[in-house]
């Protein structure tokens, strides 16, 4: 087991694939402190920039009795609990909502209680790894369709879907490491044609699209087609933990399905709180979210400019590098000039498809925006990615 182990350490270094954690310190401004230098945090979820916002940071030290020392449906849930999930189900405009500890016990628990032996999931190829070991612990015949690709899906439920009783397509709502969107109409259209369930995955969009900051089922007008809305807290709100919202027999059905949700312990009443305050924060100031949009609009055009290819329409604003080691050097060069810009690799991504990911929050301004932009110009000399 050892020498397996230590193979696998050094198969991963040699190709530029070894990961390694360090200890980050956030400053305000969205900057890091690391190893005692401070850099422009370019890889950060907290869109919004309000993790250190004072309602969230006041509900999170304020509670008291922070441990809930129970799973929920022993005696870990707290009035606290059931009125953020009347508020989240509301925020998204359905019947009823249910709590779950992180976005990925989320994706791993409501898939593998929905799904079972005899159904099809068809989901998108890039799909975030929660949303494939669901699957995968389902037992469920998984059919990945190219990326956004809706042609492709149309054909793989028109040749397989015949073969299955129960069916369920899912995908992201924003692409965590591409920052793209499907069509989510298109999508809703082929559910009804073909007669299936629709999860959709909204973490990196939930704060940020609508008209209301609910995410992009909002946006799209297609919340009441959607069967489960999942999203998490952990990004643009600022907090913790991970939500369904969905009808009030689906939520029932979870509660006494799902295993992630019922064999866990839930979530402190201090974060439950955080994770209020951090929808309070999107309603009360929607200016947030429309600059950032703006700002990363204008990211992307100022990249196009410099000779750039920037994938995806959001927030998130990938920028593909040929190979590994390029990419490590990217990210090193970068940090040399005080940015903190994580260089994405394999597994996260596909092979060959390596990339440095620019995570945008709100509190980087155009000035800080043109100064990454000729950084990365100097970095990258005469080669444009
Ligand atoms: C698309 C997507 N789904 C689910 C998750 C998991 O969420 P969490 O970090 O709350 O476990 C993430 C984040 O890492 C994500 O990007």
């Amino acid at each position: 087991m050892e020498q397996r182990i230590n193979e696998f350490i050094e198969t991963r270094r040699a190709g530029g694939l070894l990961r390694s954690l360090c200890d980050v310190e956030p400053t305000a401004g969205a900057k890091v402190l690391i190893g005692g230098k401070e850099y422009v945090n370019l890889s950060s979820n907290d869109y919004l920039s309000i993790a250190s916002h004072p309602d969230i940071v006041n509900a999170m030290q304020g509670a008291g009795v922070p441990a809930s020392a129970s799973s929920r449906l022993m005696t870990g849930t707290r009035k606290e609990h059931s009125l953020l999930e009347e508020k989240v189900a509301a925020f998204k405009g359905k019947e009823a909502a249910l709590i779950f500890n992180s976005g990925y016990q989320a994706n791993i628990g409501i898939i593998s209680a929905l799904c079972s032996r005899g159904t099809a999931v068809y989901c998108d190829k890039l799909s975030h790894a929660s949303i494939i070991d669901g699957i995968k612990l389902s037992g469920a015949k998984m059919f990945r369709f190219k990326h956004n690709d809706m042609d492709h899906l149309e054909d793989l439920l028109s040749s397989g879907r015949g073969n299955y009783k129960n069916a369920l397509i899912i995908t992201e709502t924003v692409f965590s490491m591409d920052g793209d969107t499907p069509d989510l109409k298109r999508i809703t259209e082929l559910k009804d044609r073909f007669d299936c369930m629709l999860m959709l995955d909204e973490a990196h969009a939930t704060g940020i699209f609508g008209k209301n900051g609910s995410g992009w089922a909002e946006e799209a007008d297609i919340s009441a087609s959607v069967d489960v809305l999942m999203g998490t807290f952990s990004k643009a709100l600022g907090g913790f933990g991970a939500y369904a919202a969905t009808s009030s027999s689906v939520r029932e059905y979870l509660i006494n399905t799902c295993r992630s949700f019922i064999y866990s312990t839930s979530l402190p009443v201090n974060i439950v709180l955080a994770d209020s305050a951090g929808l309070d924060v999107v309603f009360s100031e929607p200016e947030r979210r429309k600059e950032l949009l703006l700002n990363s609009a204008y990211m992307r055009e100022r990249l196009i400019e410099k000779g750039f290819r920037p994938l995806g329409g959001s927030q998130i604003i990938p920028i593909v590098v040929p190979d590994n080691k390029t990419t490590l050097r990217l990210s090193a060069d970068l940090r040399k000039k005080g940015y903190w810009v994580t260089a994405v690799r394999p597994p996260t991504v596909p092979a060959g498809e390596s990339r440095i990911r620019i995570s945008l929050n709100y509190d980087h301004k155009r000035r800080d925006i043109d100064a990454f932009i000729e950084a990365l110009a100097e970095v990258s000399g005469d080669q444009q990615w």
